[in-house]
């Protein structure tokens, strides 16, 4: 278990009420080379209406792309390649330190925090829920069908609740939001954790090379951005709504591989977004990873910059 306060390059900032939407408290990591050369393109983030609805759709959600843990996993281990290396399940178990009783994990997707903690803190009651009720099969129970919108739980009645990677997808943050405020004591603690809106900016910039190399095209469409709805440039400001102290801990890092596997692996997990995309999925992914091997072949590694970041909350 590695503490929080122990790693080098994270970054804690303490957000007040009024100046928390400010992008500038977030050190961005150092820029890396584009793929290959560009006419300026920045990767963009921001999605259209009808991206964010897919983002949100329940059926989406429940039957594709977390209707079992195979994406999330593809996702989750690309981090292997991480520097420096977080421990985030440790991370989040030593946030927990001085909370006894009540734990609840909301969206808790394939029950990694949830595993830690029942490993960890076999003094907690720990509850996952989550809107999938396929990939909360090997998920330590009890667990609970759920939609973070309309928590089943009643008033001040957990310590704690973490909600992490999971506030983007749902379709009324505010309201969720407010979920977590009601169900957890005044004195508890909520940990909320997502992205920053230029985190694997060079993963969006693959896609969209390797999209425009598909429709023969100059420039190819973004992919989706899954965290764009709830950043970590956004986050303190919609959780501030209910919170009236934001902690924020940045994770900056950079993976490097050199393997293509989960990188194209990490593109694939978006399959239940493939009608989103505007290219053929497919043909898609197998250019992206010629293009990934070709860089791996001239440089030995493929480098993403990544900025994570984990948000602890007090009323
Ligand atoms: C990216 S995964 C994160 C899983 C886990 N919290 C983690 O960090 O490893 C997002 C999870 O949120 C769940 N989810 C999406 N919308 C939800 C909602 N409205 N209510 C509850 N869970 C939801 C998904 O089914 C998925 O398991």
């Amino acid at each position: 278990m590695v503490p929080a306060r122990s790693q080098g390059p994270v970054n804690r900032c303490q957000v007040s009420n009024e100046a928390r939407t400010s992008a500038s408290m977030f050190a961005m990591p150092a820029p890396t080379p584009p793929l290959r050369p560009l006419s300026g393109a920045e990767p963009v983030t921001s999605n259209t209406a009808q991206q964010d609805a897919a983002i949100t759709d329940r059926d989406r959600l429940a039957h594709s792309a977390y209707a079992d843990s195979q994406h999330l996993a593809a996702r989750q281990s690309l981090y292997r390649w991480q520097q420096p290396q977080y421990d985030l399940p440790g991370m989040i178990t030593a946030e927990l330190e001085r909370v006894r009783g009540t734990v609840l994990d909301i969206g808790c997707g394939n029950g990694r925090f949830v595993t830690r903690l029942h490993q960890q803190r076999p003094d907690l009651r720990v509850i996952g829920t989550d809107i999938s009720a396929g990939i909360l099969a090997d998920v330590p129970r009890p667990v609970a069908v759920a939609d973070a919108q309309v928590l089943p739980f009643s008033d001040d009645s957990a310590d704690a609740a973490l909600a992490l990677h999971m506030l983007y997808h749902v379709p009324d943050i505010p309201v969720s939001v407010a979920e977590l405020a009601r169900v957890v004591k005044s004195d508890g603690l909520v940990i909320a954790s997502t992205n920053g809106r230029h985190d694997k900016r060079e993963l969006d910039l693959l896609w969209s090379r390797a999209a425009a190399d598909v429709l023969g095209v100059a420039e190819g469409p973004s992919r989706v951005s899954l965290s764009a709805r709830f950043s970590l440039e956004l986050a303190p400001a919609l959780l501030g709504a209910a919170f009236s102290d934001v902690h924020v801990i940045e994770l900056p890092g950079a993976i490097e591989t050199p393997d293509p596997g989960p990188v194209v692996a990490h593109l694939a997990s978006y399959e239940a977004w493939a009608d989103q995309l505007g290219v053929p999925f497919r043909p898609t992914l197998v250019r992206a990873e010629e293009l990934v091997t070709q860089e791996i072949a001239k440089h030995g590694t493929f480098r993403i910059t990544c900025l994570g970041g984990i948000l602890v909350c007090r009323r």
